[in-house]
């Protein structure tokens, strides 16, 4: 045999040893927890066929001490490189748990902030595959020492790349705060779990019993805590979810996100959208999808803090970032969930040349001490704060009520939105009729022979006064008066004249 064929053979029995990853046993013990590979994850079920190109597959981990020395850790638990979706560039990463359970040594993490450095060179997507016990227990410090470096990175590309994470697997410590700081987290149900430490931690430290599922399940994470945005019922369904997450998104700050073909709406908003009574809810999706292009409405956070709804659709092609009120859920009241919701996506779309279009019905931000004392004015403040440091097109359709604060917060004209329009049956003002005949009309309630008749009066006379939209348009704070039906086409006369001056300072996500 030849010299140079030598060394081929030898090359593919190494090349052979690493792509099996932990081995066997550790893949069939992967596959019984219903879990794909890393391999299978980044080439079957992420990237475009025969798309992904692996780097550093022979990188190997350097701390051979505490029992280190005794395993051959393929790839130091971590597969990198980079490939294309739907024939865009990414670079990726995804933690092998069939290695040292994914865990996080100083090689593994300078794989991962290689080709993090590599998706700030080419301006292109991050997406993060965690499935990892976290930092690696043996290596000490240098597995601190490489979160820390992850973090810094995750921080600066933060606003410049969009960075995707999806959780397949028990994640811990620093496989959770990585995910964190990036835009948008996946979870699949009975697959994903997230928490700063491991029920066996817990068991050491406080004694406590807990499963990995109680502790932070997928569906925990979607609607209680709302660390994830995504849930899925299979890894196949989250992957592509993000696929179409990516498809509206440019690959960088710099870049205008992707325009198709219009299509118009499968069920045009008719004028009588809204109901009757104004007192009775209805659900803001369906407005949504009578106004965007084929109905197509991809919701992000769907499970949490469902009285605000945000997520992405296109108007004549172009990608648009929808913030609205959900009247069916707590009558669309702004609270401190709905705010950090709100406020995070503003800055996404924002950061990412986004338009934005804000649907308003809402009675106001939510009353009591539970709220004053969870922090609403603090929260609250998050969506004033990123509605005006916005400088994409943002346009605000006001389609019933609009009182007090929440006027103000979502997008008013007094927070720099480039248009304002109201459907007739908007309501402009500082509190709702039944609230302010109470108010202002208290004395001559109490002393009115028939006090009730009286208080149904003021009330009629506060609505026909306040409660309608035109004492704001005289006053130019509204631009115009639409009819529901007029939205979708108003919208995007608006959308084609604002272009995309950018005229703001670049910032990150996190609403702090
Ligand atoms: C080294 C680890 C590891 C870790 C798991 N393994 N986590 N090795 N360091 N952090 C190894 C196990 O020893 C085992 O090796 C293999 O991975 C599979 O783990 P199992 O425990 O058998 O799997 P499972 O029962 O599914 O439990 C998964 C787990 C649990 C819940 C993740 O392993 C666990 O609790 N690990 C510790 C989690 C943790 O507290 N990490 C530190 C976080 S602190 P063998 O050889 O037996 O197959 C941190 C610092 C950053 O990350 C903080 C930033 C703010």
């Amino acid at each position: 045999m030849s010299i140079i064929m030598k060394s081929v053979n030898d090359f593919l029995t190494r090349l052979s040893s690493k792509l099996k990853g932990g081995g066997d046993k550790a893949i069939e013990k992967q596959k019984k927890k219903g879990k794909n590979t890393a391999r299978e994850r980044v080439e079957d079920l992420l990237l475009d066929e025969g798309s992904f190109l692996e780097i550093d597959l022979f990188v190997e981990h350097s701390v051979k001490d505490f029992g280190m020395d005794r395993k051959e850790l393929a790839g130091d638990g971590v597969i990198t490189g980079y490939g294309e979706v739907h024939s865009r560039p990414v670079a990726v990463f995804a933690q092998d748990f069939t290695v040292a359970g994914g865990s996080l040594g100083r090689a593994h993490s300078k794989k991962i902030v290689k080709v993090m450095d590599g998706a700030a060179d080419a301006g292109i997507p991050l997406i993060g595959i965690n499935d990892s016990g976290g930092a690696r227990i043996q290596e000490g410090v240098e597995s601190l020492c490489g979160y820390g470096e992850i973090f810094y990175r995750n921080t600066k590309l933060s606003g410049v790349v969009p960075q995707l994470s999806v959780i397949l697997g028990p994640c811990a410590g620093g496989a959770v705060y990585s995910p964190a700081l990036t835009d948008f987290v996946f979870v699949v149900d009975k697959i994903s779990n997230m928490f700063i430490t491991g029920p066996q931690v817990i068991k050491t430290v406080l004694g406590e019993d807990i499963t990995q599922e109680e502790l932070g399940g997928a569906m925990t994470h979607v609607s209680i805590t709302g660390n994830a945005h995504f849930y899925a019922k299979s890894e196949t369904e989250a992957f592509n979810t993000l696929k179409k997450l990516l498809s509206f998104l440019p690959a960088n700050s710099g870049e205008t996100p992707p325009v198709r073909k219009s299509i118009p709406p499968d069920q045009p908003l008719g004028d009588d959208v809204i109901p009757d009574n104004r007192r009775q809810a209805y659900c803001v999706k369906e407005i949504i999808r009578g106004i965007v292009d084929a109905s197509d409405f991809l919701e992000v956070h769907k499970n949490f803090a469902a009285n605000m709804v945000v997520g992405f659709a296109r108007l004549a092609g172009k990608p648009i970032g929808i913030v609205a009120n959900q009247p069916r859920v707590l009558a669309g009241v702004l609270d401190v969930n709905a705010s950090d919701k709100a406020a995070r996506f503003i800055r996404f779309c924002d950061c990412f040349n986004i338009p934005l279009l804000t649907l308003v019905d809402t009675p106001g931000y939510l009353p009591g001490a539970d709220q004053e004392h969870a922090g609403v004015i603090r929260h609250g403040a998050k969506i004033l704060y990123a509605y005006s440091e916005a400088t994409v097109p943002k346009m605000t359709v006001i389609m019933r009520k609009a009182y007090g604060g929440a006027y103000i917060a979502m997008c008013s004209r007094h927070l720099g939105a480039t248009f304002v329009a109201s459907w007739p049956c908007g309501e402009i003002a500082v509190m709702g009729p039944e609230g302010a005949a109470n108010i202002i009309f208290r004395r001559e309630i109490a002393a009115a022979e028939n006090p009730e008749e009286f208080r149904q009066e003021m009330i009629r006379e506060y609505e026909e006064k306040f409660a309608n939209p035109y004492v704001a348009a005289n006053k130019g704070y509204v631009d115009t008066i639409i009819r529901a039906s007029m939205t979708r086409e108003t919208l995007i006369k608006v959308l084609s004249r604002t272009g995309q001056s950018r005229k703001g300072h670049p910032h990150g996500n996190i609403p702090l």
